[in-house]
């Protein structure tokens, strides 16, 4: 695995070209980060207010908006002065254009519009979920396409075949909400808040508090959705249920480390179950299994320690590699983006748009699919079922197991 080197260590001059400048502003980060085609982050700058978020209850997007192009032109210039980078010594400028808050997303489009064409320099339009994926091929070179890529944030949850740089397929989506914003809402309403860190992040350092058996007190309803398809609304509509229906009135301290500890655990559970069925299913259809298998784990709730251990158990029982990127690489950041820029120009030069020809504006978009959804209708028009049935319970455990007969 490589680590990334900052730019103390690199010049642009010792690095290999292309050298591409990332924006991000799709959500609250604003962040800027520069990266060379053999894998060097030369500079990198995030600025987020956290603080202000937690007080009002949430991500306010206009807020959001007004950080971003308070902090963006300062961060740019510092992320090209600190390494002695001039514009013109760029060869493309990648940008965040979907999916994500529209208001914020235009920010980073019109400063990538105007730097490029202040610079000469070509502009490349990068989808958030795919740099997400791709994160993980700029730590590790073990990660080859194809692979697959479970990818688990704020704003969505995607379980997606990687065939290349710019081809995804979906295998299963949650079309009602993320198990990030499930694990934030609840956490919300029984009071929970941190002053810098996420409260997914927050949910998992009281569920470590609680005792062994301490997530199996809170039990709801399994969700059910057909397919590899996740249903997180599900999952946060119980929980939210239990806290408002009175049954849990005033939280004791045991109270609220055990509901973390079980909301941590139903969301596992909900996650290994249908990372389970999508095994199967590709192992019964033959695909990837030639190949060495690779699960990249990304998105900010990737950075969760109990869930990271549930899935390895999972992806150890089906041989699959599993690759995680370092916690700041799994939430937003602009290294994916300039590295994800980097991907799709060597692959194909013509995704990079001249500065000639640029137009006044790039539309934004709050949703843009990820990919094609082959898979996916495959599995539903087969109404694909595992043969054998994961105990979930296992997943506490050493080793996994299962109830049925495996597949022949
Ligand atoms: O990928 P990300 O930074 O932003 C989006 O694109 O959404 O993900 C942020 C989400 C938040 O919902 C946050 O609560 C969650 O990731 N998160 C975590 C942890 N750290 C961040 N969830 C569970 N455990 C964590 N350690
Ligand atoms: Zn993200």
């Amino acid at each position: 695995m490589n680590k990334l080197i900052f730019k103390r260590f690199f010049s642009i001059h010792s690095v290999k070209r292309p050298i591409v400048l990332g924006i991000e502003t799709s959500c609250d980060d604003t962040a800027i980060a520069i990266v060379s085609a053999d894998k060097k982050v030369l500079n990198s700058k995030v600025f987020v207010n956290r603080i202000d978020q937690q007080r009002i209850g949430g991500i306010s997007p206009a807020l959001s908006a007004m950080q971003h192009r308070m902090f963006i032109d300062n961060l740019i210039e510092d992320c090209l002065d600190e390494i002695s980078c001039r514009l013109a010594d760029l060869d493309a400028i990648a940008v965040t254009s979907c999916p994500g808050l529209v208001i914020c997303l235009k920010v980073g489009l019109e400063r990538a519009i105007s730097l490029s064409r202040i610079s000469k320099v070509p502009l490349i339009q990068v989808h958030h979920m795919r740099a997400h994926a791709l994160s993980s091929r700029l730590i590790d070179d073990s990660v080859e396409y194809p692979f697959l890529s479970l990818l688990i944030s704020g704003g969505h949850c995607l379980l997606v075949l990687v065939k290349n740089p710019s081809e995804f397929d979906i295998i299963g989506i949650d079309s009602t909400t993320s198990p990030g914003e499930c694990l934030d809402k609840v956490a919300r309403e029984i009071g929970l808040k941190s002053k810098d860190r996420h409260l997914g992040a927050e949910v998992e350092r009281l569920a470590r508090l609680s005792d062994d058996d301490g997530c199996l007190r809170f039990s709801i309803k399994p969700p059910s959705t057909s397919g590899a398809d996740f249903h997180f609304a599900s999952i946060k509509n119980s929980f939210l249920n239990l806290i408002q229906q009175g049954k849990l009135d005033k939280l004791s301290q045991k109270d609220t480390v055990d509901l973390c500890a079980s909301l941590q655990f139903q969301v596992t559970s909900h996650l290994c179950r249908k990372l389970h069925l999508a095994f199967e299913y590709l192992q019964s259809k033959d695909i990837l299994q030639s190949q060495s298998k690779t699960l990249v784990l990304s998105g900010g709730v990737a950075a969760n320690k109990f869930i990271f251990k549930a899935i390895e158990k999972l992806t150890n029982f089906y041989n699959y590699k599993l690759i995680v990127p370092p916690g700041r690489l799994c939430t937003d950041n602009a290294e994916m983006i300039a590295w994800t820029g980097i991907e799709m120009m060597e692959e194909n030069p013509n995704v990079a748009i001249p500065w000639t020809s640029l137009p006044s504006s790039i539309y934004a978009h709050d949703r843009y699919p990820i990919g094609t959804s082959i898979l996916r209708d495959e599995i539903h028009a087969s109404k694909f079922k595992p043969t054998r049935k994961l105990k979930l319970q296992s997943l506490l455990q050493d080793q996994i197991y299962f109830t049925g007969k495996p597949l022949q």
